[in-house]
């Protein structure tokens, strides 16, 4: 059976575009219940929004031929490449040459495609283990969208097997805090994260798990999603580009050019018993060693535990003194339980 959002989706399908007041009338439904239904319309990708202000704002089908209408046809470019002996800059300066392919991007763009693209390209050279990789781009004058797709064992499966780690889910949360490589030999473990910073959406798909970044939304999602083989990676810029690599690099790195700070979600790591164990506060914290500094968010997180702010502003912070640990967005009552526990924190470990 159809949901609400399913249909929502349809009539503004058979429009080709719609703006919210026309849902609401339509659907007879609040204002507020019609952008719940489209932003998780966009959330899910099926949607794409245009302009902005509320009376200019029109929601429109994610799908080529609508697109061509609003914003003119797209250019394509789509290619599968044998992994053996391939060079992910090879690969681009290829792409770079396509007549008209880029044409639409600024210097912005381009240096976020190059950096997004050649990394997740080599990712799937170097860790996948498949045969073939299938590269696909999609630009026109308001995106751009690419694909990078293998057959190999999947992203998150390769390092929960070579970490050790009990569940793919704990090896979403460990890739989420940077600095995570299972080839350290010759890798540092920032592809993914910065891709995931400098690009306007970007989503992982293997093993059965969608993990979603959308910058646009400032969100992150975990979902199921469909058990394939290999590794998906599908990112979108939005057109002109804003983004200056570099900035984001500069902001996560100290003045000795390596890359020490990570941002940690602290709602990510939620498994529905709210913040008050210590092991949750150690799975936070696992591999954050390497970090010089570490940036605690608790948006959306009502409260903590004293196990937990204990394990995180005391123990670790005991274990590890030259670890600057800082936090944002704690309400009243997480901020009471942090002050709690850096108030205890020259008692001695036991
Ligand atoms: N396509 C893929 N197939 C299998 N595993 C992957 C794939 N992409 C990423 N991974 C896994 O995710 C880890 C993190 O990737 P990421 O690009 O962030 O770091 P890295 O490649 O190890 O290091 P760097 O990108 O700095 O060279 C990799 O070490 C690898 O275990
Ligand atoms: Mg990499």
């Amino acid at each position: 059976m159809k949901t609400a959002r399913d249909r929502i989706f349809d009539f503004i399908k058979s429009k080709d575009s719609a703006s919210a007041a026309e849902v609401a009338k339509k659907f007879k439904i609040t204002r507020q219940a019609v952008n719940r239904h489209l932003w998780l319309l966009i959330r899910e990708g099926r949607l794409l929004r245009q302009g902005t202000g509320r009376r200019n704002t029109i929601y429109l089908p994610n799908e080529k031929k609508i697109l061509k209408k609003f914003i003119g046809a797209s250019q394509e470019f789509g290619r599968r490449y044998k992994a053996a002996g391939l060079s992910e800059d090879s690969a681009f300066t290829e792409i770079r040459s396509q007549p008209g392919l880029l044409d639409s991007l600024n210097e912005n763009g381009l240096e976020v495609l190059q950096y997004a693209f050649t990394e997740m390209l080599n990712n799937a050279i170097e860790h996948s283990g498949s045969r073939f990789i299938d590269v696909e781009l999609c630009v026109n004058e308001a995106s751009l969208a690419a694909d990078v797709v293998d057959k190999g064992i999947g992203a998150f499966e390769n390092i929960r097997k070579k970490k050790n780690l009990p569940k793919i889910l704990d090896a979403i949360q460990d890739l989420l805090k940077g600095k995570l490589t299972t080839a350290p030999e010759f890798h540092s473990g920032e592809g993914i994260f910065f891709t995931s910073k400098i690009v306007d959406r970007f989503v992982l798909s293997c093993n059965g798990k969608v993990l979603i970044i959308d910058n646009k939304l400032g969100d992150i999602f975990v979902e199921s999603g469909r058990k394939m083989k290999g590794t998906s990676v599908h990112f979108e810029i939005v057109l002109p580009a804003r983004i200056k690599p570099v900035e984001v690099f500069r902001k996560y790195t100290n003045e000795n050019f390596a890359f020490d700070r990570s941002s940690l979600n602290v709602k990510l790591f939620d498994t529905g018993d709210s913040y008050v164990s210590r092991s949750q506060a150690k799975r936070l914290l696992h591999s954050m060693e390497n970090f010089k500094s570490i940036e605690l968010d608790f948006t959306g997180v009502k409260t903590v535990g004293q196990a937990f702010a204990d394990e995180v502003f005391r123990v670790f912070k005991n274990l590890h003194p030259e670890i600057n640990i800082t936090y944002k967005s704690a309400n009243e009552d997480v901020e009471f339980m942090i002050a709690r526990a850096v108030a205890c924190t020259d008692r001695p470990l036991e």
